[in-house]
């Protein structure tokens, strides 16, 4: 089997494929032909959320796989997010999502953050306050926003839920107030930000991680970083498949997105990367962190720690 077919098997039985195609910041009018490729080059898990406001593109790259008749739904691992200002609206937003993306089922529905913001602010999917920040509502926590979701899957529409960007703090006070362990836990993960806490934590309580992020995102400095660089020479592959194959490595599914053909197919040569090409990469995330050189998605989420007064209620 090509290491590009591995797939992870979830706390619900069901399996993740390992890499997915991410659709963040896929512009309009190129994310649906970059989901449809995708599809016809052999991925099949395909990453969205509603706050990318390109669920309806995404549907119609989906539809158009499904079309040729050469993959079914069953073959494709979807997932979507809630956004932030539906914590209150869960079925809702979840609704909304199903007919944009024009599916009757959703694989994998994740809290996109674990931070309600005012549904009712001066923005539908960004309410600021008059200084400029976030417009959060903290009457409202994570753990009541997660029993909203856990009654989704009586419904059929979602196969499993899960949680996004949740620090090893967000999850110790979720974990025992819920029913349902969450699937996943997509957090940003690279070389420059292992977050091993949390992918240690996760791994303890049956919770799977998907890296986002794994190329470091739009204009990242990490396809010139020297380990990088060196492991990729060494093994005769680019620094991206490095990246996206430092994950397979760790046990968690990635993320990798391109509206780029050429690039959306380089991402499936993932390759098995030994202990030595890890303990270099290793090294490297151990300097950074030493002389905090790469703090930008640092939990807490939002910069919000813990402290919310509802915890435990409906
Ligand atoms: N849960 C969350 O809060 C969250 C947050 C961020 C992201 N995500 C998910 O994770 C996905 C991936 O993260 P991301 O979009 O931030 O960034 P990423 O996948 O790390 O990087 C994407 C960037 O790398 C470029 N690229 C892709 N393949 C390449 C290759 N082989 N060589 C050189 N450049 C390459 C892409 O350009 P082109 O497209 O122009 O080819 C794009 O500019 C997102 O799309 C989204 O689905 C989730």
């Amino acid at each position: 089997m090509a290491i590009v077919d591995t797939r992870y098997k979830l706390n619900t039985g069901a399996e993740i494929p390992a890499l997915g195609l991410g659709t963040w910041q896929s512009a309009p009018g190129e994310v649906e032909k970059a989901v449809s490729h995708a599809i016809f080059v052999g991925y099949r898990h395909i990453d969205t959320a509603a706050c990318y406001q390109n669920e309806e593109e995404v549907g119609k790259g989906l539809r158009e796989a499904f079309a040729s008749g050469k993959v079914k739904r069953e073959d494709v691992f979807v997932t979507t997010k809630l956004w932030c200002t539906y914590h209150t609206r869960v079925e809702e937003a979840l609704d909304l999502s199903l007919k944009k993306l024009g599916l009757d089922y959703i694989d994998l529905y994740l809290m996109h953050w674990p931070l309600a913001m005012n549904p009712n602010g001066n923005h539908p999917l960004f309410p600021k306050l008059p200084d400029g920040s976030r417009d959060l509502d903290r009457s409202h926590s994570h753990v009541t926003t997660y029993k909203s979701m856990e009654k989704l899957l009586a419904t059929g529409k979602v196969k499993a839920i899960g949680v996004s960007n949740c620090s090893k703090r967000y999850l110790e006070e979720l974990l025992p107030q819920v029913s349902v362990v969450p699937a996943v836990n997509q957090i940003e993960n690279h070389p420059a930000l292992p977050q091993q806490e949390i992918v240690d934590f996760c791994k303890e309580k049956g919770i799977h991680v998907t890296a986002y992020s794994p190329l470091g995102s739009t204009g990242s400095p990490l396809f010139t970083a020297e380990p990088i660089v060196e492991v990729a020479k060494r093994k005769g592959v680019t620094p991206a498949t490095v990246l996206l194959s430092w994950h397979l490595a760790r046990g968690s599914s990635v993320l990798a997105k391109s509206v780029t053909p050429s690039r959306i197919e380089a991402n499936r040569n993932l390759i098995q990367l030994d202990e030595s090409d890890m303990a270099l990469i290793a090294k490297y995330s151990d300097d950074l962190a030493s002389r905090k050189a790469f703090q930008r998605y640092v939990y807490p989420p939002f910069g919000v720690d813990f402290g919310f007064p509802d915890k435990s209620s409906s």
